[in-house]
């Protein structure tokens, strides 16, 4: 930039120096991927972040990745571009407590303000500008940067089967608090389990399995 600026004085017909237009397409932007396991990738877009002036930078969450409660000391303005971004305010990580953003979306993030955010169902990229030196204080560093937001979904799924059970069948008898009050062993909840079928509860075999899994995953004991 200087040294144009002394070319544009020596030839002294140019009134002004201009710099180059910068045009970066999607498909020319270089993801770095962070080195924590995360999945997570940045790619500078305009200036340092590390250093004092505007920066410009993408930040890309793999689905199901939000990352744990943070601050910067600079504000952040940012948009969305990619995926909904699940966006949440507070010291406590509470993904379901998150307020969503669809693409075309504008958040300010002030400088100071604990926030934690990221992908639920799929992936999102951020642009973020702001004034460097930007700089991330975790609230417990010692968790980690990122956190899985959302279960694998199957899973979710099974645990939604195994809840109907206990509401539908399990409960028509007796209190459910029967049921979340004891602490068994995988073993013990089959045997209940089987007993419980045996005075009427009418549970499939693949039905027994799953609520005996659930059941001793949420309500177990050691062996
Ligand atoms: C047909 C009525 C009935 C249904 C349906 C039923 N229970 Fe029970 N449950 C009982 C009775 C009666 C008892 C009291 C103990 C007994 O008689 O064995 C009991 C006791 C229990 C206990 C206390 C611990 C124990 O070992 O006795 C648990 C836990 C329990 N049931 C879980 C379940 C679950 C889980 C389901 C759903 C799969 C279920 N029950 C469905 C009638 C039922």
């Amino acid at each position: 930039m200087k040294s144009l600026v002394l070319i544009a004085i020596a030839l002294g017909g140019l009134a002004l120096a201009q710099e180059p237009v910068v045009r970066i397409t999607p498909e020319q932007v270089t993801w770095v991927r962070d080195t924590d396991g995360s999945g997570v990738e940045r790619a500078t877009i305009s200036g340092d972040p590390t250093k004092p002036g505007l920066y410009v930078i993408q930040v890309k969450f793999p689905p199901g990745t939000m990352s744990l409660n943070h601050f910067h000391p600079e504000d952040r303005h940012v948009t969305v571009l990619k995926g909904t971004w699940y966006t949440g305010t507070g010291d406590e990580f509470l993904p379901d407590k998150t307020i969503p953003l669809k693409p075309g979306s504008y958040m300010k993030h002030p400088a100071g303000v604990h926030h934690f955010d990221g992908a639920k169902d799929e992936e999102v990229i951020l642009r973020i500008v702001g004034l460097g030196p930007t700089g991330t204080t975790r609230l417990r560093p010692e968790l980690g940067n990122y956190k899985k937001a959302v279960e694998d979904p199957a899973k979710a799924e099974l645990d939604r089967t195994a809840k109907k059970h206990i509401d539908g069948i399990c409960s028509t008898c007796h209190t459910a608090t029967l049921i979340t009050d004891t602490q068994a062993t995988r073993d013990e909840w089959l045997d209940i389990v089987m007993r419980m079928n045996s005075k009427g509860a009418g549970l499939s075999e693949i039905d027994v399995q799953l609520l005996t899994d659930y059941l001793s995953k949420n309500y177990g004991k050691k062996p």
